[in-house]
């Protein structure tokens, strides 16, 4: 923990939290033992490796795992363990507790429906006494600062382009003003230049109380928004007070199933305070790699 977080409030705590698969050729560990706090208003970078379980992490914050998934742990928001959820508390913490901007916004707009009937029903989800002429008028003064015109909210989502679709999505997600916004690449269907805009803008029209985690496979992205980083590679879950140059030789070197020579050297690393970074605490959180190095157990 970093001094800064000391005196932070803690919004989600996640303890000794596991998910298998269940697949055809047997169960598949995809997030193995990860413990961490997550604090209200911080943005967390979470990068790692294609296939390491960062999708499957995000969603787990919001339990969204497929039924034939088995998780063990905690995850407990402000106190409560989501995992003990009933159908009615889920659906009310989806959305204005935790919500989540996804790697296709295509998946989730409807086609047959037109911006502005999104943005309303994003609302009116969780504030049925809100009339619908009030959440427009919401809708407009956030979109405005999103960057798309009046005008487009009478469009359908396949009018729109990559980027507006994107600032949609942005917009349906911070509309029911959650305390955490986890963005799964929100970007990675589009060019460079409108990824680091989309990433901007959340910051910027996020209430400040807002916490973001952000996935990514761009660490220098990553790097340059968080106020920490957790590292994603396999193995354990971990701290790492480190330096990024080591990870990225762990990362480099990660093209096979880590032997247990090299968890120990992994484990070595992320202990080392060598170059301790003044500004940003690290934290490795060490899952199963599991696309190509799969650990089947
Ligand atoms: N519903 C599922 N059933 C079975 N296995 C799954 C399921 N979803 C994901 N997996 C597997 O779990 C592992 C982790 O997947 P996940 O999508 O969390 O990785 P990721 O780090 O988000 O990868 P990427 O960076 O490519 O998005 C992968 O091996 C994936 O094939
Ligand atoms: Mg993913």
């Amino acid at each position: 923990m970093t001094p800064a977080m000391q005196n932070k409030e803690v919004l989600m705590q996640v303890r000794d939290f596991s998910l298998l698969y269940k697949t055809r050729l047997g169960p598949l560990s995809a997030v193995d033992h990860v413990t961490f706090d997550l604090y209200k208003g911080e943005i967390i970078g979470l990068v790692g490796e294609s296939g390491c379980g960062k999708s499957t992490l995000g969603k787990a914050l919001l339990r969204m795992a497929p039924p034939q998934a088995e998780l063990t742990g905690q995850i407990l928001f402000r106190g409560e363990d989501i995992l003990q959820f009933d159908d009615r508390r889920l659906r009310d913490f989806r959305g204005r507790c935790v919500s989540m901007i996804f790697q296709d916004p295509m998946t989730s707009l409807n086609p047959v429906q037109r911006v502005d009937q999104h943005l309303v029903e994003a609302i009116q989800v969780h504030e049925p006494q809100t009339p619908a002429q009030a959440a427009l008028e919401r809708a407009r003064s956030l979109i405005g600062r999103l960057g798309i015109q009046e005008r487009r909210l009478r469009d359908y989502p396949h009018q729109l382009s990559g980027g507006m679709r994107q600032r949609a999505m942005l917009a349906m997600t911070l509309l029911p003003e959650p305390e955490l916004v986890i963005a799964d690449e929100p970007t990675t269907a589009l060019d460079v230049t409108i990824q680091a805009q989309i990433f901007e803008l959340l910051l910027k029209v996020r209430g400040g109380d807002t916490a973001v985690l952000l996935i990514t496979h761009d660490i220098y992205l990553a790097e340059a928004c968080a106020d920490r980083l957790w590292l994603v590679y396999h193995g354990r879950a971990r701290q790492y007070d480190g330096d990024l140059e080591d990870y990225r030789k762990l990362v480099a070197a990660a093209d096979r199933p880590a032997d247990e020579g090299e968890k120990q050297v992994a484990a070595a690393a992320v202990h080392t305070e060598a170059k301790p970074k003044p500004s940003k605490s690290l934290i490795l959180l060490v899952t199963n790699s599991v696309t190509p190095w799969c650990r089947r157990v």
